[in-house]
């Protein structure tokens, strides 16, 4: 039977290649460390589990609005004022399901065939792919590593075009680690304003996950007036609560896009799960999960900086210090073109060199061409001290050999 032709703009994932190599060993009992997990070790926050339960128990059960409950929405609008400095109403925020739902529905609202989207590399994989699910073009800039895999002003001005609709920005960075200071963000801007049709989609998933004393801001929190209509602000709780599998996110903007998404989400998913919704209002107006969230943020640090300081002591490895999220994107081109391990196979890239690691030293990590850049590889930290030093004492042990 015949599929559809949009199937064909998407690319296959070359790191599911690796993903089920892993989970081809460990079923024939393999002992893999895997860096590759893109979420938190940690549990919920057991308040945010119980108001969902509460919910259930109590019936909450049925169909709900579209964009989310009143309170729902009142608790992000809320957040977003406090933490934030941002000042949307219920109104000009829809709930999804999770920030890539809320991320390819933005897409699917304001990109018509052909439109531009400049994505700052290395990026989150799922931004090309949905750009293109959308009619969209990627345009890559390509962050410098010794700015950190910041790309710059005079970068961002050379790649817009009369066709640029919409430039991503994704501060703390998956998988570049590192975060936008407000005055780099300001300096972005900067070349933005006079392009008063270009949207900004500011991914802030990671917002809380920030370390070494650097300082962050939303996009829009710039300057509110001139960028609260062409800033898309996505945020989900995945990360923050460690509920990634909660499926939860949501997109705050001007009420005309929120309501273009509004009109696609009650057409596919409708609300999403009616019992999450109070969970929603518990994580963003229950003082005490900030403890919850800091006691993470703190372990994130710790295991960032000893696993940044561990890799670097790895002749062939270069690494930038993770200043946020959850990754490290050290640089294997020291590596690469020679003889590897035992069997002295040679690497020429990433899915290769990973490919190797995998099967002679039993370490998953994630090769970075799927994020742009195919002689990094991508380890989360998002794992225990004790399985990143285990992990790292193979990678190590394997590459002296
Ligand atoms: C940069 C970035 N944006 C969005 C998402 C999607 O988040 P969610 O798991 O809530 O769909 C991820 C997930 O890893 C991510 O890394």
């Amino acid at each position: 039977m015949q599929l559809a032709q949009r199937l064909d703009v998407v690319a296959e994932s070359i790191t599911l290649a690796v993903t089920a190599r892993a989970a081809a060993l460990r079923k024939q009992g393999v002992d893999v460390v895997s860096f590759g997990a893109g979420e938190p070790d940690f549990d919920t926050p057991g308040p945010i589990k119980k108001a969902a339960i509460d919910a259930l128990l109590a019936g909450k059960t049925k169909y709900e609005p579209t964009p989310g409950t009143p309170e729902a929405r009142q608790a992000i609008a809320d957040k977003l004022s406090r933490h934030n400095h941002l000042h949307y109403k219920p109104e000009e925020i829809i709930v999804s399901v999770g920030g890539k739902h809320s991320l390819y529905t933005a897409f699917m609202a304001v990109l018509n065939p052909g439109d531009e989207v400049i994505i700052p590399a290395p990026y989150w994989v799922s931004y090309p792919e949905m750009v293109k699910l959308a009619g969209g073009v990627p345009v890559f800039v390509k962050g410098q590593e010794n700015c950190d895999f910041k790309i710059s002003p005079a970068q961002l001005a050379a790649a817009i075009t009369p066709k640029t609709r919409m430039v991503i920005i994704n501060s703390p960075s998956n998988p570049g680690g590192h975060t936008y200071h407000p005055a780099e963000l300001s300096a972005l801007a900067a070349v933005l304003e006079p392009h008063r049709d270009i949207w900004v989609c500011s991914d802030e998933i990671y917002e809380r996950l920030i370390y070494a004393g650097q300082q962050t801001c939303s996009w829009a929190a710039l300057n509110w007036d001139l960028w609260k209509d062409r800033t898309m602000t996505c945020n989900c709780l995945s990360k923050t609560y460690a509920m990634t599998g909660w499926r939860i996110g949501y997109t705050a903007g001007p009420r005309s896009l929120i309501a273009a998404m509004n009109k696609l989400q009650s057409q596919m998913t409708s609300n999403i799960t009616s019992f999450c919704m109070p969970a929603i209002v518990e994580a963003y107006s229950n003082p005490n999960l900030e403890q919850d969230v800091e006691k993470m943020r703190e372990a994130f640090e710790a295991r960032g900086l000893h696993i940044w300081k561990r890799l670097n002591a790895i002749p062939g490895l270069k690494c930038v210090r993770p200043t946020g999220a959850f990754y490290v994107f050290p640089d294997i081109g020291g590596v690469l073109n020679r003889p590897l391990g035992p069997s002295a196979q040679v690497a020429t890239q990433a899915v290769e060199f990973c490919k190797i690691i995998l099967d002679e030293a039993h370490v998953a990590l994630v090769p970075g061409t799927d994020f742009g850049f195919p002689d990094h590889v991508r380890l989360s930290f998002a794992t225990s001290m004790a399985n990143i030093d285990k992990g790292v004492d193979r990678l190590e042990a394997f590459l002296k050999r």
